[in-house]
C-alpha cells in the first residue's frame, strides 16, 4: 500500500490555491507539511486549521526571490520535523502581456519568482537531500511552457526553463538519491490573475478559470500520486488539465 505517512514536505506559496490545497492534502494523508508564502498570517491560520483537524504542520514566512529564506524554510523544516522528504517548488506569478507591451518589470519579476525561487529551493534543499541520502524535488510548470500562447512568452519561458532545470537535475542524480517531478497544471480555480497587472487579460483569465477551471485539489492529488510512490521509482512529468481545456 502506497502511503504518505512520515513523510515531511516544505510547500512554497501555500498560503492559498495550488499550494494550500496540496499542503492540506497531504497533511490528511499523514505527511507533515511546512507551509511557506510571504504573507504569514495566511500561511500561520492554515497550519493552525491543519493541526485542529489532526495534521502535522508549521508554517514559515518565505520571500522565494531571497536565497537566505529558503535556507531558513529548509533548516526550520528539519528542526521541527528531523529531515526534509521533499520541497515542493509552487510559489509563482503570471503578470503576463503581448511582448510588444515591453513590461520588462512584469518579465523581471516572472524570472525572480518562477526561475530563480526555483533555483533557490535547490540550492537550499539538495545538499541535504544528498547529505540524508534522498530527497525529492517537485516543481509545478504549467502546460503553458507546452505550447505557447499569445501574451504567455515570458511566462512560459520562466516554465520552461524550470521543466529544463528539472531534466538536468535528473540526469544528474542516476544514483538513486535524488527524485524529481515536474507536474503542468493547465487552468486550475485560484487567485493567480490577480498577479495580472493588463486588467484585460486579469478578466479574460478570470473567465477562463471560473468557465472551464479545475479545483486545485486536483494538482494537489497529483503531487501525492508523485510523493507515494517507492523510493525506485520517480514520476518525471504530469499534466493536468481540464478535460474540455484546448
Ligand atoms: N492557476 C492556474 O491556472 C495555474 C496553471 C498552471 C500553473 N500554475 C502555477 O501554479 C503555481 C501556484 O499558483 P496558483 O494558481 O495556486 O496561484 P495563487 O493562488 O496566486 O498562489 C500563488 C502562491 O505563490 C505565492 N508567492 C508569490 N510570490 C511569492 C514569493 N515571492 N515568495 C513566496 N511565495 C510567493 C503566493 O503567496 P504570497 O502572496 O503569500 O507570497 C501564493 O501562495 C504557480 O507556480 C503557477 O504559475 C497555475
Amino acid at each position: 500500500m502506497l502511503s504518505l505517512h512520515g513523510k515531511i514536505v516544505a510547500i512554497t506559496g501555500a498560503s492559498g490555491g495550488i499550494g494550500e490545497a496540496t499542503a492540506r492534502l497531504l497533511a490528511q494523508r499523514g505527511a507533515a507539511v511546512v507551509l511557506a508564502a510571504r504573507r504569514g498570517e495566511r500561511v500561520n491560520a492554515i497550519a493552525q486549521d491543519i493541526r485542529e483537524a489532526g495534521g502535522r504542520a508549521a508554517a514559515c514566512v518565505v520571500d522565494v526571490t531571497k536565497p537566505e529564506d529558503l535556507q531558513r524554510l529548509v533548516s526550520s523544516t528539519i528542526d521541527q520535523f528531523g529531515r526534509i522528504d521533499v520541497l515542493v517548488n509552487n510559489a509563482g506569478i503570471a503578470p503576463i502581456s503581448p511582448l510588444a507591451a515591453l513590461d520588462t518589470e512584469g518579465w523581471s519579476a516572472m524570472i525572480d519568482v518562477n526561475l530563480r525561487g526555483m533555483l533557490n529551493g535547490v540550492a537550499a534543499a539538495l545538499p541535504v537531500f544528498r547529505a540524508q541520502g534522498s530527497g525529492h524535488l517537485v516543481s509545478i510548470v504549467s502546460v503553458a511552457g507546452l505550447s505557447v500562447s499569445p501574451s504567455m512568452a515570458v511566462y512560459a519561458a520562466t516554465k520552461n526553463a524550470v521543466r529544463t532545470v528539472h531534466e538536468g537535475l535528473r540526469t544528474e542524480s542516476t544514483d538513486g538519491v535524488v527524485r524529481t517531478t515536474a507536474i503542468s497544471p493547465g487552468y486550475v480555480r485560484t487567485d493567480l490573475a490577480g498577479s495580472m497587472a493588463d486588467p484585460h487579460i486579469r478578466e479574460q483569465t478570470r473567465k477562463n478559470m471560473e468557465a472551464m477551471g479545475i479545483p486545485p485539489s486536483a494538482v494537489a492529488r497529483a503531487v501525492a500520486f508523485a510523493i507515494e510512490q517507492p523510493d525506485d521509482v520517480e514520476i518525471g512529468e504530469i499534466n493536468v488539465r481540464p478535460t474540455v481545456q484546448a
